[in-house]
């Protein structure tokens, strides 16, 4: 059985009497130890999957409809007082801004103290320490910190602050969103390599949030391409990086300077992502699409299986390059 299944999601934010279609229609399986990066262009609809999956949308405004079933439970179906029981335990998340969570005025050791005794009220002290301690050599965090301020820290040590949180009770589920974008490469590599040595150690399951393929490739085993809300394609990192097979993946890609082949011209996708607001027919992607026919522009393309695992969503199903 999978960890997580997400089963004809769609999520709709209703602003200023506009229907925002941010999620549409995604299903996507994730295996207990899997890692999988979720790539697209900005407003695609990566963080609202994320949200949608830790139930954190904005209830007032967003709707979901769809399943998302994490170890047999639906996440859609779940009361707050469940949710709360699975945030943090179960599945965790660190967002870019993370560690802007944390107060200003109060050292970091006892802030994760306060987060460790909201679901072990009746541990001591000493157990409290020593857990963060743990945490704090798990993410190469030296033991000072404990007794530091936010404010004390550089970017990337709040940054593996907020990581150690998120592990603070071992989850299996943890969902990176953009968590080590601001940070320099040499840094983002430290901690990702942490990240990665955990996973082998904790057992964990990694949904990564980036803009950054080359993150993807080196630290996933699979990906997921979004574009205005679709999932358009999805496999292993070593097909679909590789030898991509949606047109979108091929332009995301080429988009990218490579670093050891030769240079080519960062020739991007022309066109930008649609209005999600507005009522569209057929695929997705058409517009901006340099091979669609006349099918794309009719009939919304349904994700078909190639290989095992390889799913893409393409009435053309095109290997070559765009040209
Ligand atoms: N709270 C909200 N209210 C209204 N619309 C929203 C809200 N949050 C996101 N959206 C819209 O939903 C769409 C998807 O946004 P989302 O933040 O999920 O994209 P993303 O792929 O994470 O982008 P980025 O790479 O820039 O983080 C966008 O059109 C965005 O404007
Ligand atoms: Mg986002």
């Amino acid at each position: 059985m999978s960890l997580l299944e997400v089963k004809n999601l769609n999520v709709i934010y209703k602003v200023e009497r506009k229907e925002i279609r941010a999620v549409r229609n995604v299903t996507l399986n994730v295996e207990s130890q899997d890692s999988i990066g979720i790539v697209g262009e900005s407003g695609s609809g990566k963080s609202t999957l994320a949200m949608a999956i830790l139930q954190l949308l904005p209830y007032n405004i967003a709707e979901a409809t769809g399943e998302i079933i994490f170890d047999g439970i639906d996440l859609l179906k779940t009361s707050q007082d469940e949710l709360r029981n699975i945030r943090w335990k179960d599945i965790s998340v660190v967002f870019q801004k993370s560690m802007n969570s944390l107060s200003p005025v109060h050292k970091i050791g006892f802030q994760m103290g306060d987060i460790y005794k909201v679901h072990k009220p009746n541990s001591t002290n000493e157990e409290i320490k020593g857990r963060i301690l743990e945490l704090f050599k798990l993410v190469n965090l030296p033991e000072r910190i404990y007794d530091s301020y936010p404010h004390e820290l550089s970017g990337g040590m709040m940054q593996r602050v907020s990581i150690a949180l998120s592990l603070i009770f071992y989850p299996r589920l943890l969902i990176l969103d953009e968590a080590t974008t601001a940070l320099d490469v040499v840094t983002q590599g430290q901690i990702l390599d942490e990240i990665m040595k955990l996973e082998e150690k904790l057992h964990l399951t990694r949904i990564m949030i980036t803009h950054d393929v080359s993150v993807v490739a080196s630290t996933c085993k699979k990906v997921a391409v979004m574009y205005a809300g679709y999932l358009l394609e999805l496999g292993y990192v070593s097909d679909v990086l590789t030898r991509p097979k949606h047109p979108y993946t091929q332009g995301l890609l080429s988009s990218f300077p490579s670093l050891e082949g030769e240079r080519k011209d960062l020739r991007g996708i022309p066109g930008s992502l649609p209005d999600l607001s507005i009522a569209h027919e057929g695929c997705i992607f058409a517009d901006r699409c340099k091979k669609a026919n006349n099918i794309c522009f009719v009939k919304t393309p349904e994700m078909v299986e190639l290989t095992k695992g390889w799913k893409v969503a393409c009435h053309l199903m095109g290997g070559e390059d765009i040209e």
